[in-house]
């Protein structure tokens, strides 16, 4: 080979080097930081040409917000989680990051970074946010468990966070859930706001959010509403004495967190029935459909998938058939990330699978959306 052939050869390798270098130095490291350092980034990077077998958003077909509960951690290090959220949802619930536990973690100490990201999110795709929740018995901070003073004090002490925090989102969160699971089936949960303050907590809470966000959709939310009648029936009654009163609640919160075929369709119709008698709005806040719950299944079988279908378009068809249903969220993206998997449980609860593709259900799901 002639010295000038050499020449060019070595030119080529010392080109194949010099992209070599730049590539694993330069263009890896930075991708995988956009990626993964989405958390410092307020505008979390996700891909605007995603799309997917659905062949449309879930959004899009319909005129009520379609929703999902943003989880923080699967959204900082989980590109996929992003993606679907920013294309098929036009509402956010933090699923946990405007929880007290979060939001306060001591007396006069406010921790707004994580939830803030969340809202920063939410306003960048252009989706509402629904704030989860401001009175809770769960994921009470442990230094409220350790503070004393009388009834007044204690009622002082929620005001005050109740309102700092409504006052630092007023204008960007469009709806509370203001108390949550303030019943058991047949009266008041004995929680720590019941105990130092008594029933009142749950109409002084309204009054407070109102009194500084006069726009904010007030919700009541719990569980059990869809298939426990008894219990529904006694959450109503308090509702219509509370509004008759003047308590200023706009709706109820169904969280839905339920099995493929429990609520049966007459059991919901004739729920959703007794919401409409009070003529209140209605949000399905926490959508999730177990399909495990004895534990007999270790595969997702496409007989489930198709009962879990079949089951979720019945449903949402049965909702969306209310007027005043002012939107539906499902409680995560995919089943791997279910709050149900905690504790190693198996089951296969959202509309995405494992490895975030639409099941049978997010096609269920649509169909419901777009026949109403
Ligand atoms: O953030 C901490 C982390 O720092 C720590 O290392 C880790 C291990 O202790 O815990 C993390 O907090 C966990 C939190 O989720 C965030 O991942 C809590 O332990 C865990 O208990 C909490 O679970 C949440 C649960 O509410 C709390 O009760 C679930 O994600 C959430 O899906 C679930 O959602 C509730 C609704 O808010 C109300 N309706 C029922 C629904 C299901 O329980």
């Amino acid at each position: 080979m002639g010295l000038g052939r050499l020449r060019d050869v070595e030119k080529k390798d010392n080109i194949l080097a010099i992209f070599i270098v730049i590539v694993v130095i330069i263009v890896l490291p930075s991708t995988i930081l956009i990626n993964y350092l989405g958390p410092f980034n307020k505008n979390f990077y996700y891909d605007p040409n995603y799309s997917d077998s659905l062949g449309q958003s879930l959004h899009s077909a319909s005129n009520i917000p379609i929703g999902v509960a943003y989880s923080a951690f699967h959204s900082k290090y989980n590109q996929k989680f992003r993606n679907i959220v920013a294309y098929h949802f036009n509402s956010l619930t933090p699923e946990n990051a405007m929880k007290m536990s979060f939001l306060w973690p001591g007396k006069d100490v406010y921790s707004w970074s994580e939830a803030d990201l969340i809202v920063d999110f939410a306003e960048r795709i252009n989706a509402t946010i629904h704030g989860h929740t401001l009175v809770w018995h769960s994921q009470v901070p442990q230094w409220v468990y350790s503070y004393s003073g009388t009834t007044e004090d204690w009622k002082n002490l929620l005001k005050t966070y109740v309102q700092t925090v409504v006052r630092h989102y007023k204008g960007r969160v469009q709806s509370w859930d203001v108390v949550n699971e303030a019943f058991e089936e047949d009266g008041f949960r004995d929680t720590i706001w019941y105990e130092k303050i008594g029933p009142t907590y749950i109409a002084d809470a309204f009054r407070w959010v109102r009194e500084v966000d006069p726009d904010a959709k007030l919700y009541y939310n719990d569980y059990g509403l869809c298939d426990d009648l008894i219990k529904l029936d006694y959450v109503l009654d308090f509702i219509n004495s509370s509004i008759l009163d003047g308590v200023p609640i706009d709706g109820i919160g169904f969280q839905a967190h339920i099995k493929y075929n429990d609520p049966d369709n007459a059991t919901l119709i004739n729920a959703i029935n007794r919401v409409k008698a009070l003529d209140i709005d209605l949000r399905i806040s926490e959508l999730d459909v177990r399909m495990n719950d004895d534990g007999n299944y270790d595969t997702f079988t496409y007989e489930l998938s198709q009962l879990q279908k079949d089951y979720i378009e019945d449903f949402i068809n049965i909702v969306l058939n209310y007027s005043k249903t002012t939107g539906i969220t499902l409680w995560g993206v995919s089943d791997a990330e279910s709050w149900h998997r905690m504790g190693g449980n198996l089951d296969w609860p959202l509309l995405f699978d494992e490895s975030y593709k639409p099941k049978p259900a997010a096609f269920g799901f649509l169909n419901a959306l777009k026949n109403n």
